[in-house]
């Protein structure tokens, strides 16, 4: 609902191709505009699972040459990216394709305006650094997970300082996001697990920012429902294709919604673990999430309300306080069926980091909707031990 008291802004860039066997249409697309070579940006899971045979066939038809660069790691690295801009400065590439989960994206979203700008990617860290257009990038996503397909954003690993970085600039948006359910069939389970829950904590975190309107809104109380509906089925059974269909969907709403608001606590204590222990990124926002939505609650009764009915719980006759500890509960539920470590002890973090984690966590708080100080950081790390 839209209310006259703040008004909004919101800002996109949407050209999606959303449908099974979507990839098999790239190359002749691709020919339509005159592209000749592409680089593809992706991981050794990508290559194991032959997630890329359909692109590379498509892209064979249309005579379209390629190279392919496999080494993107779990939290890339700024040397990674940058090695991946060497070669495709070297082969003129027309247009960078990322296949993969957030990584392979973001690796190639680097790609794509380290080949017009000059510098490293630590050049770009923080808002609104990129100035010259970026080449081409179409954003292939395997995982239903980041939604980086059409964020804004990069999150890339300072290699010396061991901190996560993020480039933020609407010029690093996928020009294409290609949607394709049937490349989610052969995930892992916990790779299904961590992504997923990613996918839920973006729309939940985007719902509850301090930087929330009602257009925001919108995109993720429909993600909130979707997500939490599929998100078992998934799990279950990722070639279930309705179901990876729907937390493609979800996931692309989470991404539309934290790419404008940005994110909350969860997003600043897992960025932080996945800074010092090189933790998968859905698992360490995972593991902390029912503390800091504990931690949340008070803040937002309202949209917890909100939260709740989204996701179908059993709350008519609850005071709004109630329906809080039933969103939460309902988090831990989650973690527990999806096989996710609820406990930071057993991912082997040891309490001496909780202090220097928490010197960088807090400056990724801003969004979060309940004020957050080093203290109540250390406090949620414990809490979450
Ligand atoms: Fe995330």
């Amino acid at each position: 609902m839209f209310t006259m008291d703040n008004g909004f802004d919101f800002s996109g860039k949407l050209n999606i191709n959303f449908k099974p066997g979507a990839v098999k249409v790239i190359g002749k697309e691709l020919a339509k505009q005159g592209i000749e070579k592409v680089l593809i940006v992706t991981d050794p899971g990508v290559l194991k699972a032959k997630l890329h045979e359909n692109l590379i066939s498509s892209l064979n038809q249309a005579n379209i040459q390629y190279q392919v660069f496999s080494d993107v790691e779990p939290n890339p690295r700024d040397t990674t990216c940058e090695k991946a801009a060497i070669l495709a400065k070297e082969l003129k590439i027309g247009t960078v394709i990322g296949i993969g989960g957030g990584s392979s994206l973001d690796t190639a979203k680097c790609v794509s305006f380290l080949l017009t700008n000059p510098g490293r990617v630590k050049d770009y860290n923080g808002k609104d650094k990129v100035k010259n257009e970026p080449i081409p990038m179409i954003a292939i996503p395997t995982t239903a997970g980041t939604g980086s397909e059409v964020t804004a954003n990069a999150a890339i690993t300072d290699s010396e300082k061991h901190i996560k970085m993020s480039v933020r600039s609407q010029k690093i948006i996928p020009y294409l996001a290609v949607l394709d359910p049937e490349l989610l069939a052969t995930l892992p389970q916990h790779v299904a697990a961590f992504s997923s829950m990613d996918a839920l904590i973006h729309a939940i975190e985007s719902f509850l920012s301090r930087n929330a309107n009602s257009f925001s809104d919108f995109f993720n109380l429909k993600a909130i429902e979707l997500l939490s509906k599929y998100i078992r089925p998934f799990y279950a059974e990722p070639s279930n294709t309705e179901a990876a269909g729907n937390m493609l969907l979800g996931s692309m709403l989470a991404g539309l919604g934290i790419s404008n608001t940005g994110t909350g606590n969860a997003h600043a204590l897992g960025r932080a673990l996945g800074g010092d222990y090189d933790m998968a990124h859905g698992l360490a926002c995972s593991v902390v999430f029912p503390h800091v939505m504990k931690f949340n609650a008070m803040a937002q009764p309202g949209k917890f309300v909100e939260i709740a009915k989204a996701m179908d719980l059993p709350v008519k006759g609850l005071s709004e306080k109630e329906i809080g500890v039933k969103v939460v509960e309902e988090m831990f539920a989650l973690l527990d069926e999806l096989n996710i470590p609820a406990k930071l002890s057993g991912l082997n973090v040891t309490k001496e980091s909780f202090e220097n984690m928490a010197s960088v966590a807090i400056n990724n708080v801003k969004p979060n909707p309940r004020k957050t100080t080093e203290t109540d950081i250390i406090r949620l790390f414990e809490e979450s031990y």
